[in-house]
């Protein structure tokens, strides 16, 4: 793989993105990577990332020095280059004069492998405060800005390279262009990762993990289960049995869903465990959030035990861990990674060895395998749905009726935005129901005495912020009509505008 290790910024995430779509893989790793490690990584490329500190101050990250010498080719960016010139010979000062945003670059008379095809000047997207006056010893300057003396470097021979400005974000010009000329023509890398080699990949390696022992999948219905599944059924076949817990909960149509294209599409072992009266008697009565999601956990814990135990399982559960996870619990080094992901909140202590064949994909990556794979497109481009399923949209008691009518409300809102055309444009969109929250209403010439339904649509990257969404008004207009005339005991409908933060994304 390219390895490109994380300094600290968001941005190597984007890196590894950028390298994956150029068809090479990539991982991530923190800077305390030795370069042992990268030699059993089976390295073939390094790029080192941006970072938030200044190689000046006390504690700034480092890198083990001998990774500079291992005779791999390595791009540095911004902090990356940085510390490239400060440990190999050049120099950084503490000039404070950054540069921010847009930054014209200009190439030098070097003509170097890195810029090759770019024009004699473009636009980058630049993000720094010191500035490096001169280059690792051996490295030409090749681009240069009207504030910095070295914008770019590169020495051909021992394959270092580096730039100031940010190659990875979609701001700057040629990005993309500065990435594909280190891998292909500096680091002479193939363009081999592509959604049928990961396919091929993953069921070798699950066919080599599991062997001929029996395996066990919680379907949630959702996209990461489902390619999981789907997966580790091309690579076992009927050694895998999915179970399916139906919580009653659900969106409309989406059990059916499952069984359809489990079943009879791909032919997958299915257990559908019909549990619907069972959460609902254990909702009763309950209104704090908090306790509600406990509730629903646990249940749904106890319920796919139970059905687990008639299952020959022999001990392996898949599950739809996603590469962000992985990063986030410990930077890619494999003994600090634990499994946070966990499908409708399974514990931790099952005895249970994991089978994860998404560990290392993006979710964009997910879904192009799930289309590889011949999932259907609206499973594949699924909105997320939380574990607790509708029982968090219901601001109150969980009751048959209350759910009826937050489901319909769902559906409703779902018709709409797709028939619109906005599916895809959105993170999220669907409906809750305040049913304790009441207002007058005149319907015909009846007056009415009901409860809302809050229309919720937010737009967002990873649902750690979001900002809700700018549905067109024509759009919300049919919505409120249909909503109205459609679900019982509903006579208003509102529209959330809050973003995240302050408020959260569901209701509760
Ligand atoms: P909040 O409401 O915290 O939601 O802004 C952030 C994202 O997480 C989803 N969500 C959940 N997903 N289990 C899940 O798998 C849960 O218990 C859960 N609660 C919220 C929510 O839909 C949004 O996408």
């Amino acid at each position: 793989p390219v390895i490109v290790v994380d300094f600290g910024a968001q941005y190597a995430q984007l890196i590894a993105r950028r390298v994956r779509e150029l068809h090479v893989y990539s991982e991530i790793v923190s800077h305390t990577v030795t370069a042992n490690e990268l030699r059993e990584r089976g390295a073939r490329a390094i790029i080192l990332s941006g970072g938030p500190k200044s190689v000046w101050v006390e504690g700034a990250p480092t890198l083990d020095a001998e990774i500079f010498t291992m005779g791999l080719p390595i791009l540095g960016i911004c902090y990356g280059a940085q510390l490239m010139a400060q440990s190999l010979g050049g120099r950084v000062e503490r000039t404070r004069a950054g540069e921010y945003g847009r930054t014209t670059i200009q190439r030098c008379s070097e003509n170097g492998v890195l810029l090759e095809a770019l024009p004699d000047t473009f636009e980058s997207w630049m993000s720094h405060q010191d500035t490096m006056v001169l280059p690792p010893e051996g490295a030409a300057v090749t681009a240069s800005t009207a504030q910095s003396a070295v914008a770019c470097f590169e020495d051909r021979e021992r394959e270092r390279f580096g730039v100031q400005f940010h190659p990875e974000v979609s701001h700057g010009e040629f990005g993309r262009e500065v990435l594909h000329n280190f891998l292909f023509r500096a680091a002479g890398l193939e363009p081999k990762w592509t959604n049928f080699s990961i396919i091929e990949e993953s069921i070798a390696q699950i066919r080599e993990q599991v062997g001929e022992r029996n395996v066990l999948c919680a379907l949630s219905g959702g996209v990461d289960s489902t390619v999981a599944a789907v997966l580790t059924h091309e690579a076992v076949g009927d050694q895998l049995t999915c179970v399916f817990v139906d919580t009653g909960l659900l969106r409309e149509g989406e059990a059916d869903q499952v069984v359809t294209l489990f079943s009879s599409q791909f032919h997958i072992k299915l257990v559908v465990v019909e549990a619907a009266e069972r959460f609902l008697s254990a909702l009763a009565g309950v209104l704090d959030p908090e306790i509600k999601r406990k509730i629903i956990g646990n249940l749904f814990i106890r319920t796919f035990e139970e059905a687990a135990l008639g299952i020959d399982a022999g001990g392996f559960l898949v599950q739809g861990t996603l590469y962000p996870d992985v990063i986030e619990s410990g930077s890619g080094s494999a003994a600090l990674i634990k499994s946070h992901h966990n499908v409708g909140g399974l514990p931790e202590d099952m005895s249970f060895a994991l089978v994860e064949p998404l560990r290392f994909l993006f979710k964009d990556e997910v879904r192009a395998v799930g289309v590889e794979l011949g999932i259907p497109e609206e499973v594949v481009w699924r909105q997320p749905f939380p574990g607790p399923g509708l029982a968090v949209r219901v601001v109150g008691e969980v009751t048959q009726e209350s759910v009826g009518r937050v489901r319909e409300a769902d559906r409703i809102v779902r018709e709409e935005i797709l028939r619109a055309g906005l599916g895809r444009s959105m993170w999220q969109y669907f409906a809750v129901l305040a049913p304790s929250l009441r207002s007058v209403g005149v319907s015909g010439d009846e007056r009415t005495y009901d409860a809302p339904i809050i229309v919720r649509a937010v737009d967002s990257d990873d649902a750690m912020t979001a900002d809700w969404a700018r549905i067109p008004y024509e759009v919300l207009d049919v919505i409120a009509h249909r909503i109205v005339g459609e679900v019982n005991g509903v006579n208003r409908v509102v529209y959330d505008i809050t973003s995240k933060p302050p408020g959260t994304i569901e209701w509760e």
